[in-house]
């Protein structure tokens, strides 16, 4: 099949490898000549595992090539996704111009029937309004081409997004005619081969499940923390509590971690962009408006504990953090717990020795050249002269680490655990002073 898929960002890009992967014949626009031009030499700019191989095999079998010319893409394709972002507005809202924009220039362009694929996380109604954007060009071209728009929102989890798209647990087709999801069902006949994982409805509610998949997971989230919270002021162990609730198959273990906060580019901007359409309609959400507010405040529970350790002013003191992506297998750092610790340390006067496994060189491009930031090439390189060791992110380079190493270079034994990655008592009989989330 010929697809063309508008937007090389991180849903546009594994969307389109993954496709050719499978055989079909691909092509990705992007506004961004630097980033077509890196991509067609085979670079790929996200660090995703398993995407370099796919996109580099998708190139060699010339299944899956890049350009910046959207005529020549919707001349291309018989279904043509846009997977452009949706960058949040100040108040929270989704910012439509580019979805919008992407329509208008099919619109222009469209010269027979295709299908137009909503992928990027929209508010309700969009479907809608990228109907009326492309009916609306093509009625000032004066011409009339049937074509039909179908809501298919992403589920893929950064890090594990190559087999988030190849083995997808559900794919949503937002249709508003049974023949527009035949032809959707068509494409997905490679990832949809032992168990039918097609769910077909109309478009809002499809729309609508995103938002709901995200914020129902980010509310378990919440939960767990404030219960984490509850949990140390009551003297019980919010692990023992998690295994203890995790077992009843209608909670699940699955997204009740406690932690130092959800972060990423979907957790928070969807709760807040689902909270602004809540407004829009007139609809009080009290709940999304809490699970907002409890993750802002556990972003800021790891300084609270280094304070508790150490005192307001941190001026005389180094810290050593583990962690600066979001979460393990990804060198993305948006709204990563760790960025409100740095900030709220260096604020305090903290030096800051941090080290992560993929994220050290995102970390230099947002903060610059700073004096009180030092990015090490070693876990054990950033704890030399530390007073502290706080750990942000649960890399699975941190789960069995030397505790002598530790020991013998942090100035004091202190180990504050953002993940509960340690056994309390194993880590106190090392000689440490050890706090982590939720545990007495
Ligand atoms: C999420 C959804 O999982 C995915 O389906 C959607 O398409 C995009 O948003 P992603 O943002 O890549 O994916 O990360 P995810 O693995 O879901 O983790 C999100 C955040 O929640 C991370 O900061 C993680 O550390 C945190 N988290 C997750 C917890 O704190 N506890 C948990 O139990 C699970």
């Amino acid at each position: 099949m010929k697809i063309t898929v508008v937007g090389t960002g991180y849903v546009g890009l594994v969307t389109g490898a993954c496709l050719a992967q499978v055989g079909n014949h691909v092509l990705c626009i992007d506004v961004d000549a630097r980033k077509v031009e890196q991509l067609s030499a085979g670079i790929v700019p996200i660090h995703e595992p398993g995407l370099p191989a796919i996109v580099q095999e998708g190139m060699a079998g010339d299944r899956l090539r890049f350009g910046t010319n959207i005529a020549a893409g919707v001349a291309h394709g018989d279904y043509l996704f846009i997977a452009v972002g949706t960058p949040p507005d100040e108040d929270g809202s989704a910012d439509l111009r580019h979805v919008l924009a992407a329509a208008e220039a099919i619109g222009q362009h469209l010269d027979r029937y295709c299908v137009i694929i909503n992928k990027s996380t929209v508010p309700v109604g969009t479907a809608q309004l990228v109907r009326q954007r492309i009916a609306a060009a093509l009625q000032g071209r004066g011409v009339d081409i049937p074509f039909d728009v179908v809501s298919n929102p992403e589920f893929l989890k950064e890090g594990a997004a190559v087999e988030d798209f190849m083995k997808p647990d559900r794919i949503i087709i937002g249709a508003d005619h049974p023949a527009a999801a035949e032809r959707m069902r068509a494409l997905y006949a490679p990832f949809n081969r032992n168990h039918d994982r097609l769910i077909v409805m109309d478009p809002p509610s499809a729309e609508l499940s995103k938002y709901a998949a995200n914020v129902m997971l980010a509310t378990k989230i919440s939960l767990m923390n404030e219960l984490a919270g509850l949990a140390e002021r009551m003297g019980a162990d919010i692990e023992q509590v998690r295994r203890g609730i995790g077992a009843d198959p209608r909670i699940g273990y699955a997204f009740i971690y406690p932690g130092c906060g959800y972060g990423g580019s979907c957790f928070p901007k969807d709760v807040r962009a689902l909270e602004y359409s809540a407004r829009q309609a007139g609809y009080a959400a009290p709940l999304l408006a809490a699970v907002e507010e409890v993750n802002n405040r556990q972003k800021r529970v790891l300084e609270r504990k280094v304070v508790a350790e150490l005192g307001e002013d941190l001026s005389p003191y180094t810290v050593a953090l583990w962690g600066l992506s979001f979460k393990p297998n990804t060198d993305d750092m948006r709204e990563a717990p760790s960025r409100v610790l740095l900030e709220g340390l260096w604020a305090r006067g903290a030096q800051v020795r941090a080290y992560d496994p993929a994220a050290g060189a995102e970390a230099r491009r947002i903060y610059g050249e700073r004096a009180d930031l030092q990015i090490c090439e070693d876990p054990y390189a950033a704890l030399e002269g530390a007073d502290a060791l706080v750990i942000c992110t649960e890399w699975q380079l941190f789960r069995s680490p030397d505790f002598d190493r530790i020991r013998a270079r942090l100035r004091r034994p202190l180990i504050v655990d953002g993940r509960n990655l340690y056994d309390p008592q194993a880590v106190r009989a090392a000689g440490f002073r050890y706090h982590a989330i939720g545990r007495p």
